[in-house]
């Protein structure tokens, strides 16, 4: 029987690349030093019937061009602003993310990053490796987050899921979304607008989806209205972040701290002016990055591959008027 041909953008795990490969000829990218060049992505497409998506590859008109034969593309993760969705649903190509799977791993590291950088957790840990812990008083000192406010930029499930982690420590919820959630009596969130969330908030967290209206939403004037105090958390995408802005706002001191986990530039490179900085800690965008979900979400995208190349339908799809029924 003829096998569909697939191509892989970049390393994934191994259980879903055998699922993948029991049914399918494999065309994959497995240097991790680099991504793919688009110049061989756009050959290798010529004659695929799926595409599996790893890494910040540029999904778009340019590229569906010369993938006359696409069934399926199935992304193994949650984010898709790399992906213009127009123009796969005008060529009835499905497209498929991994919603769901990697919320509560993402809700940690993002608590995770709000814990350290409050406590300054990472501060005391280089203390001690350098030998500097001389005494119990010259240590660094954080903020208790119980009695305080968090503000969430992005209630989505995985916002809900922060809430409920900042609610167990004994802090106010309040959020900002385009549209307020029915819902968001059982979260015990309450919403308010940007403005009022920027200036209440002892520390704000951003997980809003990367889109033409979020790009750099978090520039000179939103720093400008935050608290002095405040702690800033963004395990969203760099781009709703301007980041001169935020630079110049941490190092005037005009908010706290911030807590990234992703960036503009990413990866960001050596020498870069943030990483001057003392009041921030940046991890390299390790939101899904356990065994566990990695693995999840790997497992989630072969099926939506293996559903589109059977023209089934996908268990994901975000297009869903092209999805297959
Ligand atoms: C990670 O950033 C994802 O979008 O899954």
């Amino acid at each position: 029987m003829k096998k569909f041909k697939v191509v892989i953008t970049g390393k994934t795990r191994p259980a879903a690349l055998n699922r993948i490969t029991e049914a399918c000829d494999v065309q994959i990218w497995e240097d991790v030093s680099r991504p793919v060049p688009r110049e061989t992505l756009k050959q290798w497409l010529l004659d695929a019937d799926g595409l599996f998506s790893t890494g910040d590859i540029r999904i778009d008109d340019d590229l569906l061009n010369y993938a006359p034969k696409l069934k399926v593309i199935a992304q193994s993760a949650v984010g898709f602003d790399n992906v213009d969705i127009d123009a796969c649903t005008k060529r009835s190509i499905p497209f498929a993310n991994t919603p769901g799977v990697l919320t509560e791993t993402t809700a940690d590291l993002t608590f995770a990053l709000l814990l350290t950088a409050t406590r300054r957790i990472h501060e005391g840990w280089d203390m001690v490796r350098s030998g500097r812990w001389l005494n119990n008083y010259d240590v660094p000192f954080g903020i208790d987050l119980f009695g305080k406010t968090l503000g969430i930029v992005g209630l989505g499930q995985i916002g809900a899921a922060v809430a409920k982690r900042a609610q167990a420590c004994g802090m106010k919820v309040i959020y900002y979304n385009r549209h307020r959630r029915d819902d968001d009596h059982l979260l015990q969130a309450n919403y308010v607008s940007f403005d009022d969330l920027l200036e209440q908030s002892d520390a704000i967290v951003v997980l809003i989806p990367l889109s033409t209206a979020s790009r750099k939403m978090f520039g000179h004037e939103q720093f400008a209205k935050m608290k002095p105090t405040a702690y800033f958390i963004n395990a969203a995408r760099g781009g709703v972040v301007d980041t001169a802005a935020l630079y110049e706002a941490l190092e005037t001191r005009r908010i706290a701290y911030a807590a990234l986990d992703v960036t503009d530039p990413e990866p960001l490179p050596a020498g870069h002016p943030l990483l001057t900085l003392p009041n921030i800690i940046i991890t390299p965008h390790i939101g899904s990055a356990t065994h566990e979900t990695r693995s999840r979400m790997a497992l989630l995208a072969a099926d939506n591959l293996l559903a589109g190349l059977a023209q089934k339908p996908l268990l994901t799809c975000v297009n869903s008027s092209v999805n297959y029924r």
